[in-house]
């Protein structure tokens, strides 16, 4: 017979009809109710077994964490807390799990140990919920962009360019340890390594995006991306997945309308496909929330919150508007602030981006036109001379949700930037080229996907997000 998955089973109406369902057992009570989840949904199926035909031997192995094939009626149940439920007619172990071994017990784990069993925690309710979520999300991406027009493209992980500027990258290469070549001047000699050229795992897709939105129009990445920035925080990975999208002839507004159609788009679509599983994160959320002290308690539920980013506008400022909010708040002038903002052109903090988007305007906020000197060499240069055409979306409970941009798509002011910045046109000779063939004006941004799964699921630690996460000094699994 073809086995029905727990999700099948709890909205069928095939009453008093045999079914077959696999899964691992969560809980074991009495002698006689076995609740099994088979991933497919945050709800368990409850089995009932006639524990007096049922020899001893086979009850003692109905542990949790086994693995069982249940066949059975499908009846409606007579119980709490549960619509339909199995008469199980034979049970079969599939595997074992010894209970005195077996991590994952049924009660309250911390996250600090679910981590250190980061290839068991999906068989908890928390952690199937959060991958069930971003499995959704990851879908919504797709047909957000497949929907409107993009072009799915995949950059290349492994890249000589640092498109950031940042400097912060894992470097790729075939020489082994302490033999590495040598050149005349006693470094590294890259031109005889495996590229011919000092390369690395890519920290944004975007440069590369820029070449083919300049031929397919309107085109999107989604993928792997690491940086080796030393930022033990909730907020940032070294490996992380980032969604950037890249359009021909948009300018910056258009992009802050992208930005925040998409970010809504998708929200809609989790909203709508994932209520189980969001239930269950709202009420977990709200029991945490429970047991902080009240000041520092969230206004709203998680369904609140995803709801009120939904229904309502972001607010748009500017770099120098933010500035001047910032210089004149409390915790500026009663030095709450670890980094004091004292004047314009100060880079904007996590504390400051958190201050604005919690405290201050109490929504999601697009901040635009940064000071050039703290932003990227490729981004706009506005007519003040001082400003670039850059833009950040910023979160409740996250800080920066998405980093973007209008490029700069005039090749001599391009090539002035890159001088300043003592950055080689030899190097990006095929950047400049979208520049000086057929240039046109074209916007995009980076979205990191995991501070998006952070806030849709309300889960406060980006390690619990991604199934392995990888940070300084972890990469287990
Ligand atoms: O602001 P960033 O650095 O922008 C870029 O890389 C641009 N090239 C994107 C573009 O315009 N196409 O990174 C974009 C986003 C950030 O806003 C943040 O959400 C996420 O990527 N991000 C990280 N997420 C997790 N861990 C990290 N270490 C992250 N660094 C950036
Ligand atoms: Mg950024």
């Amino acid at each position: 017979m073809k086995a029905s998955s727990v999700k099948e089973l709890l909205t069928s109406d095939k009453f008093l009809q045999e079914i077959t369902v696999r899964g691992w057992v969560r809980a074991f009570r009495s002698k006689r109710f076995i609740q099994i989840n088979d991933g497919s949904t945050i709800n368990n199926i409850q089995c009932v077994v006639d524990f007096e035909n049922t020899e001893d031997d086979l009850l003692k192995r109905i542990t949790t964490g086994a693995a069982v094939c249940v066949t059975g009626t499908l009846v409606e149940s007579q119980g709490k807390g549960q619509s339909v439920e199995v008469q199980v007619n034979k049970i079969e172990i599939l595997g074992d799990s010894n209970p005195e071994e077996y991590p994952i017990q049924p009660k309250k784990h911390s996250f600090e140990f679910l981590r250190e069993n980061a290839h068991l925690r999906v068989r908890t309710n928390t952690f199937s919920a959060v991958m069930r979520v971003r499995s959704a999300l990851s879908f919504a991406v797709h047909k957000y962009f497949q929907d409107n027009g993009f072009y799915y493209v995949n950059t290349p992980i492994i890249t000589g360019s640092d498109a950031e500027g940042a400097g912060e990258m894992f470097k790729v290469t075939s020489f082994e340890h302490n033999k590495a070549p040598l050149n005349e001047e006693g470094n590294i000699d890259y031109s005889k390594d495996f590229f011919g050229k000092e390369t690395n795992l890519t920290v944004s897709g975007q440069l590369e995006a820029e070449t083919y939105a300049m031929g397919l129009g309107k085109v999107y990445t989604f993928g792997p991306t690491f940086r080796a920035e030393n930022s033990n925080t909730t907020r940032h990975l070294a490996e992380f997945w980032m969604i950037e999208p890249e359009v021909a002839f948009n300018d910056l507004d258009a992009n802050m309308d992208l930005s925040e159609d998409f970010i809504k788009g998708v929200l809609k679509y989790v909203l709508d496909t994932c209520e189980d599983d969001l239930a269950f994160l709202d009420n977990r959320l709200t029991q945490e929330e429970k047991t902080k002290p009240q000041a520092q308690r969230s206004e709203m539920s998680l369904l609140e919150k995803l709801r009120f980013v939904v229904d309502n506008n972001f607010k748009r400022v500017s770099y120098t508007e933010a500035i001047d909010i910032l210089r004149n708040c409390k915790p500026n002038k009663k030095k709450k602030f670890d980094y004091i903002i004292n004047e314009w052109g100060a880079d904007l903090q996590s504390e400051h981006e958190r201050y604005l988007v919690e405290k201050h305007f109490k929504c999601p906020v697009i901040l635009f036109d940064y000071p050039a000197n703290i932003k990227a060499f490729y981004m706009r240069l506005n007519e003040d001379g001082k400003t670039v055409r850059a833009m950040d979306v910023l979160f409740p409970g996250i800080g920066e949700m998405v980093g973007g941009s209008q490029r700069e798509e005039r090749l001599d002011v391009l090539k002035e930037k890159m001088e300043a910045l003592g950055i080689e046109e030899e190097e990006l000779w095929w950047y400049l080229d979208t520049r000086k063939f057929g240039t046109a004006i074209h916007s995009g941004f980076g979205l990191g996907f995991e501070r998006l799964v952070l806030f849709t699921t309300g889960m406060s630690n980006i390690r619990d997000v991604i199934p392995f996460p990888r940070t300084p000094q972890n990469a287990e699994f």
